[in-house]
């Protein structure tokens, strides 16, 4: 339904062989002290669809095909941006300008010392009191060939949540052909800095408000871990060999979840980042390959990072989201690309830091296909 405030963007490609089709439409999401708040949807030509608002660069819903053709919503959220103000445990935004932890909220950077918040006591959590996550980002539609995108811009002012520098982000959403969602970051300071982003969506396959998430097949591609201590820091990097963290063939996430293992207690789950395989820095791989039994999706995730926090919704809680649906225990998973938590802090660890005059990248893919399908060629992501 178009109302005054509904802008829609179509394509038809003229010079292409098979004139690929989208649309990007918009609509007000609700206020935040006194601005307003965009939805904005990127459909490609199936009817396959993602949305995102521009409070914190949210993705609020995904909609894809299941085996049988159905389309369904594979990502967690709620229906007003007053809901994710009120109560969102990082559902599917963007987290920064730290993702993850840091120790004590304390980091040292060419011999000055900084204090962030320590929200997720005693450390510091996904870039403190006021993150990314709760900022109200610049919108700009695009497109990508024939995909199309969201750009959106936030400038963080030196010493915002404590971190030095001046830093201009941009993150571009591109949703293609073939349902993959696409996420480039790039972000420059004025000082030296250290920053690490992500995409905390939370994806059940199949589909959101299922009650567990424990039946999805995982495979990640790692052979090392992160282990933590009973606060969640990293204490070093470890094997996943003869380990619950030993995702390198496809296994159930409920196999080993539930086995007595101290990992698994100091992170009440799977709550740790991934070790990535890394044959190429920098160049886009594949980080892992999820499958659900039922509804056939498969989510590849594909990733410039060199880690990935692969969390289990271990502190979801019977949460009320999207349309009433109950939100359990363990109903969603996340997989966060990122550098390595408390990196800031542990030197053997890749580094966080941004100086000026370089460019922070990163590109996440997540791409939704369906047994017996495999991606199409074609497309390069
Ligand atoms: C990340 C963290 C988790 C938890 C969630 C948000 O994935 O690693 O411990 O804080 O975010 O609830």
């Amino acid at each position: 339904i178009m109302n005054k405030h509904t802008l829609t963007l179509c394509a038809f490609l003229p010079f292409a062989a098979s004139a690929a089709q989208f649309s990007v439409t918009s609509k007000p999401f609700g206020e935040i002290d006194g601005k307003s708040v965009e939805l904005y949807t990127l459909s490609n030509e199936s009817g396959a669809k993602v949305s995102i608002t521009n409070y914190g660069g949210t993705v609020t819903s995904i909609v894809v095909p299941d085996k049988g053709g159905k389309m369904g919503d594979v990502v967690l959220g709620f229906d007003s941006v007053a809901e994710y103000v009120e109560k969102s445990p990082y559902f599917g935004c963007i987290t920064g300008r730290y993702a993850n932890r840091i120790a004590n909220g304390k980091f040292t950077l060419d011999g000055k010392d900084y204090s962030v918040a320590t929200n997720n006591d005693p450390n510091h959590l996904h870039g403190g009191l006021k993150g990314f996550d709760k900022k109200i980002w610049k919108a700009r539609i695009g497109n990508m060939g024939d995909s199309p995108s969201l750009v959106l811009t936030y400038t963080s002012p030196d010493g915002e949540e404590g971190y030095p520098g001046t830093l201009n982000n941009s993150v571009t959403y591109t949703w293609t052909q073939d349902n993959a969602l696409r996420i480039r970051y790039k972000s420059t300071t004025d000082k030296p800095t250290i920053l690490n982003l992500t995409n905390h969506s939370y994806f059940n396959l199949a589909g959101e408000g299922d009650k567990t998430n424990l039946q999805h097949r995982v495979k990640i591609n790692a052979e090392h871990y992160n282990p933590i201590d009973e606060t969640s820091i990293p204490t070093g990097i470890a094997p996943v060999e003869g380990t619950p963290f030993d995702f390198r063939k496809p296994t159930q996430i409920g196999k080993r979840i539930n086995e007595e293992n101290e990992q698994l207690k100091n992170g009440k789950g799977y709550d740790h980042n991934f070790v990535l395989k890394k044959t190429d820095d920098g160049k886009l791989m594949t980080a892992a390959v999820v499958t659900e039994p039922t509804s056939g999706r498969i989510l590849t995730v594909k990733t410039t990072e060199p880690g990935i926090q692969f969390y289990t919704g271990n502190f979801l809680d019977d949460l009320k989201g999207k349309g009433g649906k109950n939100y359990a225990h363990r109903s969603a998973f996340c997989l966060e690309s990122q550098t390595f938590p408390d990196s800031p802090n542990q030197k053997e660890f890749p580094s966080p830091v941004l100086r000026p005059g370089e460019t922070y990248s990163q590109v996440t893919v997540y791409h939704f296909g369906l047994k017996g399908n495999p991606q199409k060629k074609k497309n390069k992501n």
